[in-house]
């Protein structure tokens, strides 16, 4: 989602403001801009697409100064052209945003009554005249803000530059993320806006967290934070772990393929922050809460982590006896939930700034949930609101596809899973030892599945023809099933769905020719045979099967289809980090094929910032 970053420097500031475009690249955007201030003008360049559209045009028309602002955009109110990139601009001010102003038709109106004109369809151009009002009107720049930020309705983090003070800027934020840094303090100090602590790694690793409702004025060499009252405060000023190479991708084709391949060392890391191997036992954080205490667990999450949620419900279910109630979080609130009274709802989140999840995080909150929360970004704002913090240790994914962050989640939810069944007194010692032992062997089976790779590779040519692909999936393998088929649509765009294979004979398989392929996710078990029998079915109508399961599982139901794919024996409760190996890779491959934009595919973005 639409990413900003900004700089009060000594130097000129307008590549670097696009390296720091660059590096949020990986949030997803379809137009990017830049404004700095020079000569007493805001200087601005802006461009549809690409960044390197931008780059042409500052080639042609560089834009000189010390300070600046620049922005990529994700159009939510207007489509993706040069007019409607931000910044946006007034003679005095020019502003970036990221979120909505769900107001922004009523402040237009006033705007307009009040002899503005608008030059682009967003929402967000009305923050640039209610500001610039204000100055003309003899406001200061800080005054200006504050002034306006109240009659803003909606999401935002800003950046806002002024013509006539060509040593500051203003930043804020209400509901989407904003960091400042600070940069030297010798001889040439500088300071910086960004959306995240990456954005601004190779310039400074000393970063402060602006939180709900802040406004900052930085200058060279100061920040002054204010909160939402107008208040003066300090914010903790913390050593960002974002290295600048955690944005590079190595021998790499593609960012969604080096971590994919990193999976067995993060699933490791977060393992190991969770399980004791000395005496094969689950550790969890200590918490001011009385886990055994649960009667009912909410799981509330988007996209894949959303599936990680569905597979953690089988554990939830099955270990602990803990009824588990799962919802998408856009669709959580509306149904009107009935929660226990002192329960546990649990979130979860790669990026921890997800604007669904995070709304249905702080509807849990006011109804006086106890709030878990499975996250990738320790510094996000769940991260932050989180009563019981249960962090993945993925590192950063850049892939807008998401894929060590979900194999981290499930590492993380079979630990609390079995957590929950030690604390509620249902798992002896002798199997919460089996469980931990399964789980350590973890890391080696992801390892042995991604031996795969160069077979799946060379089958993808048989799916990236399909225009519908169907993946089916039981018992835990069904939400495997759910994001495969994600996965596939996300980075191929082929139409793909996932299906309980069991509910095939109940309408899916009328769409079952010789033209669509079935992806049949089985690992040997007590399920197979069961899901065999499905697959006779789409056999018996003409599908081609590909198969994943074990070489048991593949020597009895292999022959007759169209591929197999060979994964190692697994204990079932691991099954579903080693299984997503595959589906991931077919995913790639299939892309890579179709020469598709693998790490930034079209329309989608990386943190999903509005509801
Ligand atoms: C799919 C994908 C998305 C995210 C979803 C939630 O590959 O990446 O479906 O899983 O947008 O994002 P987080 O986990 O950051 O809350």
């Amino acid at each position: 989602m639409c990413g900003i970053i900004g700089i009060v420097g000594g130097e000129p500031v307008s590549d670097r403001l696009v390296d720091g475009l660059k590096r949020m690249e990986y949030r997803g955007y379809d137009s990017a801009g830049i404004c700095t201030l020079h000569d007493g003008r805001l200087v601005r360049r802006r461009a549809k697409g690409k960044l390197s559209n931008l780059v042409d045009a500052l080639r042609d028309n560089d834009a000189p100064g010390s300070v600046g602002i620049a922005h990529t955009r994700w159009a939510t109110h207007g489509a993706p052209t040069a007019e409607n990139a931000h910044p946006h601009a007034t003679g005095e001010v020019a502003i970036v945003h990221n979120g909505i102003i769900e107001n922004y038709k009523e402040l237009r109106a006033e705007l307009r009554d009040d002899g503005h004109s608008f030059e682009s369809e967003t929402d967000s151009e009305v923050i640039a005249h209610l500001i610039s009002r204000r100055i003309e009107n003899g406001e200061k720049p800080a005054e200006a803000v504050q002034n306006v930020l109240p009659r803003l309705r909606g999401a935002f983090a800003l950046a806002v530059a002024f013509r006539d003070h060509p040593d500051m800027l203003i930043g804020a934020r209400l509901g989407s993320p904003l960091v400042i840094g600070y940069g030297s303090e010798g001889e040439d100090p500088e300071m910086y806006l960004g959306s995240d602590a990456l954005a601004l790694a190779p310039l400074t690793q000393r970063i402060s967290y602006l939180e709900e409702g802040d406004w900052a004025v930085i200058t060279r060499d100061s920040a002054q934070i204010f909160d939402l009252d107008g208040n003066e405060v300090t914010r903790e000023i913390r050593t960002s772990g974002a290295s600048a190479a955690a944005t590079e991708k190595g021998n790499y084709r593609h960012f969604m393929q080096k971590e994919i391949f990193e999976q067995p060392t993060v699933v490791a890391q977060t393992l190991g922050s969770y399980l004791r191997r000395d005496d094969y036992s689950v550790a969890l954080p200590q918490f001011d809460f009385d886990i055994s205490s649960v009667r009912r667990l909410t799981i509330v999450a988007c996209g894949t982590s959303y599936y990680a949620g569905l597979v953690a419900k089988y554990w939830f279910e099955q270990f602990a006896r803990l009824p588990v109630d799962i919802d998408v979080a856009s669709e959580f609130r509306y149904r009107e939930p009935v929660l226990e009274d002192g329960g546990l709802a649990l979130f979860i989140s790669q990026s921890g700034e997800t604007a669904d999840t995070l709304a249905a995080l702080r509807h849990c909150k006011e109804e006086g949930q106890t709030i878990g929360v499975v996250v990738n970004v320790p510094t996000s704002t769940m991260a932050r609101e989180a009563d019981l913090l249960l962090p993945t240790h993925a590192g950063p994914e850049i892939g807008v596809a998401s894929t060590k962050a979900f194999t981290c989640q499930l590492a993380v939810l079979a630990a609390l899973a079995a957590h929950m069944a030690v604390k509620r007194g249902l798992m002896s010692r002798a199997k919460e030892t089996e469980v931990v032992q399964h789980l350590l062997e973890a890391p080696a089976c992801l390892n042995a599945a991604l031996d795969h790779d160069d077979d799946i590779a060379s089958m993808a040519h048989l799916i990236a023809p399909a225009r519908d692909v169907l993946y089916l999936g039981r018992g835990q393998d069904y939400p495997l099933a759910l994001e495969g088929a994600l996965k596939l649509k996300e980075i191929s765009y082929i139409h793909a769905e996932g299906y309980a294979s069991g509910e095939m004979k109940h309408g899916p398989i009328a769409l079952i020719d010789e033209d669509v392929p079935v992806v049949v996710i089985a690992p040997s078990g007590p399920l197979f045979e069961k899901t065999v029998s499905n697959m006779e079915e789409v056999r018996a109508r003409g599908g081609k099967v590909v198969l994943i399961s074990d070489a048991q599982g593949i020597k009895d139901a292999g022959e007759g289809c169209m591929a197999t794919i060979e994964m190692p024996k697994v204990h079932p409760l691991i099954a579903p980090l080693v299984y997503a190996i595959p589906v991931q890779l077919l995913a790639y491959h299939v892309a890579v094929v179709k020469g598709t934009d693998v790490d930034q595919p079209r329309n989608l973005a990386k943190s999903v910032t509005v509801e």
